[in-house]
């Protein structure tokens, strides 16, 4: 038996959906709307929940999406990728904050930009698809295998503040979003 036939039998027994990595990863961007929308009404406990499944959902996109994508297309990165870096660092430096509204609305001005870039026929996840082609069912698996990642306490302090407003610019937003 061929190996292009004992690849296909394998993708028989293990049927992949098209679209299932765009859908869940926008699927996680919906959940985290809602939980920073609870962390707005005051419930720490969604802000917590919202860190942590931010900073994994972008460990997925970097570590995993992106660079699979990327071995893909020979070594060639995703047309928006370096972009999509720069606003996910902002989001890093934006949630080692305290939830003030201030804060929480510089997250959402950040994703509101953010998420389009991601989802959608046009977005990064569609084209990171295209790219991994039969790959795809391989790169789903490690996506729901990605460990938690490890997250800090939150801090009030200037440094904190001030590395989140030289984030904000270089991913190409106004730093007076943190103004109050
Ligand atoms: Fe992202
Ligand atoms: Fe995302």
């Amino acid at each position: 038996m061929s190996e292009l036939h004992r690849q296909s039998e394998r993708q028989e027994s293990a049927p992949f959906e098209p679209g299932a990595i765009s859908r869940l990863l926008a699927g996680e961007h919906r959940r985290l709307e809602r939980l920073l929308e609870l962390a707005a009404q005051g419930e720490t406990e969604a802000y917590s929940e919202f860190r942590k499944l931010l900073l994994r959902h972008i460990g997925i996109e970097e570590k995993i999406v992106f660079v699979e994508a990327q071995r893909a297309r020979s070594g060639a990165a995703l047309p928006v990728a370096a972009q999509l870096r720069l606003e996910h660092g902002a989001l890093a430096a934006l949630v080692m904050l305290p939830p003030r509204s201030v804060t929480l609305r510089a997250i959402r001005a950040v994703l509101e930009r953010h998420n389009p870039l991601e989802e959608g026929p046009g977005g990064v996840y569609a084209a990171a698809e295209e790219a991994l082609g039969p790959r795809c069912p391989q790169v789903l698996e490690a996506i729901k295998a990605a460990p938690q990642v490890r997250v800090s306490p939150w801090a009030e302090s200037p440094k904190i503040g001030a590395a989140a407003r030289r984030t904000l610019a270089r991913a190409g937003f106004s730093e007076s979003l943190l103004d109050s």
